[in-house]
Parts: C-alpha cells; structure tokens; sequence
C-alpha cells in the first residue's frame, strides 16, 4: 500500500506527548542480541517502524526467533541457535544498519557474510571505519560477489582509531570486541547518547566496556554473555522533531521521556530562534514567541547539531525574520528535501555543503515527495506551517524512523490524514 499525507498547515501544535526508544539504539541492542547463546533479550518501548520490521526479518534470517508485541512495544529475541551467518542483499539495500550485525556474527561464529550495502539517499556512506576496526581485531576480510565476508579464528584486542566518529562503526567494533581475547581501545569513538546506552546493555550482558559516551571507548574481553532485558533511552531526534514542529507551527508543547543532556545543541539553536524552552530530568517543554530567529547552524558528530535534524530546522527556518545559513558536515547529499521545500515557497539556495536559507513570511500548500526519513519529517513540518492545503507523497520514507508521526501530530492538533492510493 501507497501511502501519503495530505495536511492543512497553520494549526499551532499545542499538548503533551511521550517519545518512544531511540530507534539508533535499538537496532545495535536487536544485533548484540546475537552475542549470547543463553535466554532471552526483551527490548521494551520498542517502535513499530519500518526499520526495527526489517532488522526482526534480518536476524530471523539468521535463525533468531523473535516476537514484537507492537502494542506495548515489547520485544524478544531468542538467539540461541542461529544457523546462517549471512545478511543478504534484499534486506540490507533497504536499511544499511544491517550491517551491524557484522560484529556480533564474528565474534560469535568467527564468521560473518554481509551484503555491501551500497550508496544511499543522503550519500555515499562507507563503511571502511567499521571494517578497519574489525581487521585490528584479527579479522581477515575480503568482497565476494557483493558480499563483505570476514572471518577469524579467534579475535585479539587491539586498538582502533577511527578517522572520523562513526555510530554505527563505534557499535559494530565494540560487539566484535566484547568477545575478543584482551583489551581493545576505539579512539575518537562516537560520543552519542545511544552509544552510552549501548555500552550498558552490553556491560548488564557481563560485558566489560568503560568511556562509552566519550572519544575513548576501552573494551575488555569477556568469554560470555548474557542475554538481558533492558530500557533503551527516548529517541532524542523524534523529540527534537516534535519541538521543532511546535516552533513551525508558533505552538506550547511538552515532550515526555527524553533527557535534555541529549538534545543540548538542538536546544541553544532553539532559544537563539526566539523559543521559550523549559526542562526536568525527563522531558522539554517548548513555547513558540514570534516569527523566528535566522540562526547559524553546523552539523556534527555529538555533542555537534545532529544531521538528523537538519531538514526539520531548516523548515523552521525557511520562515524566519532573515537569512539562516546551514553547514551540512556529516553527509555530501542531505540537501536532497531543498527542492521539495522550494515547491512549498521556500527560498534557499546551495553551495556545497552550504546552505543558505531566506525567511519567507509564509510557505504556501504544494504537493511534494520525501526521498528519507528525516527529509520526510522536515517536509511535514514544513506543510504543517504553510497556508492551505499540501500533499506529501512517499510516506514510507518516514515510516522507517517514526511511528505513526500522523496520530501523534493529530494529538497535538495538527491537521494531517493518512491516504492511501
Ligand atoms: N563514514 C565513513 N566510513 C565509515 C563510516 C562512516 O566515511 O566506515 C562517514 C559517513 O559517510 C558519514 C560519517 O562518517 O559521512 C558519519 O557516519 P556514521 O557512520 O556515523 O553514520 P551511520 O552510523 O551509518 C548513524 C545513524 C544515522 C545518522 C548517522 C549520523 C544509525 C542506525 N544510523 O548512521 O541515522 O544520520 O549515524 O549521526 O544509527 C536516521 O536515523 O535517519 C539516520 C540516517
């Protein structure tokens, strides 16, 4: 089913609502699961996204039993007998964080075969950081047919530096290093929140991994691990998403289950935009005042401003009292919602990896296409502010990375309806 959203923009949000588990956090929690041979990992808040769905096909494929009771958003993986040590092409073109499973499969097995998973939407993405890392370890890895195959006898510790800090590739190195024989230090590591919170699912596993959340991870080997049941932290980019639809739309809302600490360059950008912003330990409240104010931005790796909230400020911003310019750092082709907002009224233009943005006084309706999760959530907003009516097509884009984002909106007050063609 063909799905898209038809919205009536200018519609201030105004509520309450609560965030679900950070998907980047569950889908490396769903491949460790792979690393214990005893019990059952239960994952809980888990989303109902297109992304967890094809990690589940993922490690069943590998043999893994699974059950996602989606409504209470409880998860569980058995793992222990997997029978394949091979991720195919089908499943890791439509989501390159297949790839995680790489780490666990050879330090379990000593053993792992991966599709490559080829270029992407929002650019190139390598993933040379994750296979050096493995190669330090121990691992002998060649490509056959399409395939990255990596094998070993035995991993060793070893140390790492990664050229640039990689998420995925921090996750990846670390699941491979859990088992290893000896010591492994990962040197300018990711510092994400969801690697912190990686690394203590791992550590409650029997793992012994310390500096998780900072440039310097050192990892331990252990000879076992358990399985666990574990609470992955509140998305921090569904909830930046939310606060930056309140400002698009001049709304008051308050989002649930989300530590500031998380979203902390999200917040200055938001208070030098103009926006009232209140916090606890679990939650940021947001009250829009005015138009707002152009800013500067430069994504970065954490604590930086995240590239997963690019396209969604710079909706906001495209309504701005002056011109904001935008540094996309991370990836060479998340400019690719540019044109779609320009449909909307918007008036940007790009050099590079340079965007320059002037505030219109208002974006009008338009029919418009997400091409990726986030450039999806952007248009929303976008739409959610505009006058009059808009269509956005290929709403599967953003089902990967959000549950249900209509009901959510709607509970806000937004006037936005799944259709379907
Ligand atoms: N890079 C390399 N070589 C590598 C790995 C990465 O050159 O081996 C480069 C990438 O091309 C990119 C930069 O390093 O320019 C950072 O990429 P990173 O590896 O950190 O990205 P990722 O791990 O593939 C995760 C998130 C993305 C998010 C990025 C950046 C998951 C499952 N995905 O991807 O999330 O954009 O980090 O923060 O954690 C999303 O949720 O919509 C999404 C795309």
């Amino acid at each position: 089913m063909l799905y898209y959203y038809e919205i009536e923009g200018r519609h201030p949000l105004e509520g309450k609502l609560a965030v679900l588990a950070a998907k980047n956090v569950v889908l490396p929690m769903m491949a460790a699961s792979l690393l214990s041979d005893t019990g059952v990992t239960a994952l809980n808040n888990v989303p109902d996204i297109a992304d967890i769905r094809t990690m589940i096909k993922v490690i069943e494929r590998l043999g893994a039993i699974v059950e996602f009771d989606s409504e209470n958003g409880r998860l569980s993986i058995d793992a222990k007998s997997i029978t394949s040590q091979e991720a195919p092409y089908d499943l890791v073109r439509k989501m390159r964080a297949s790839f995680l499973v790489m780490g666990p499969l050879l330090a379990r097995f000593g053993l792992a075969c991966v599709s490559q998973p080829g270029g992407c939407a929002i650019g190139a993405r390598p993933v040379d950081q994750h296979l050096k890392g493995l190669a330090k370890l121990g691992a002998k890895i060649g490509e056959e047919h399409g395939y990255t195959v990596a094998r070993t006898k035995r991993l060793h510790g070893g140390e790492i530096y990664f050229d640039r800090p990689s998420h995925t590739g921090t996750e990846n190195v670390m699941m491979a290093a859990v088992l290893a024989d000896g010591t492994t230090t990962i040197f300018n590591a990711a510092q994400d929140p969801e690697v912190a919170d990686f690394a203590k699912f791992l550590n409650k596993m029997g793992a012994n991994i310390s500096g998780a959340g900072t440039s310097n991870i050192v990892i331990n080997g252990v000879n076992s691990l358990d399985s666990v049941e574990h609470t992955p932290i509140g998305d921090r980019l569904e909830a930046g998403t939310y606060l930056l639809a309140a400002l698009s739309t001049g709304g008051k809302i308050e989002v649930d289950g989300i530590s500031p600490d998380n979203l902390t360059s999200t917040i200055f950008k938001l208070e030098e935009m103009g926006a009232k912003v209140h916090r606890g330990d679990n939650f940021i409240g947001i009250t829009a005042s005015g138009r707002v104010r152009p800013v500067e931005i430069i994504t970065d790796p954490f604590p930086g401003f995240p590239t997963d909230l690019q396209p969604q400020i710079m909706a906001v911003l495209s309504q701005a009292d002056g011109t904001s310019v935008i540094w996309e750092r991370i990836f060479e082709n998340r400019f690719i919602h540019v044109m779609e907002l320009q449909r909307l009224g918007a008036n940007i233009t790009i050099l590079g990896d340079r965007a320059t943005i002037v505030g219109v006084e208002k974006l009008e309706g338009a029919e418009i296409m997400a091409s990726d999760i986030r450039g999806g959530a952007g248009l929303v907003l976008a739409a959610l502010a505009a006058k009059g009516n808009s269509i956005i097509q290929r709403v599967y884009h953003i089902d990967r990375g959000y549950q249900r984002l209509e009901e959510k909106l709607s509970g806000l007050g937004a006037k936005i309806v799944r259709k379907s063609r």
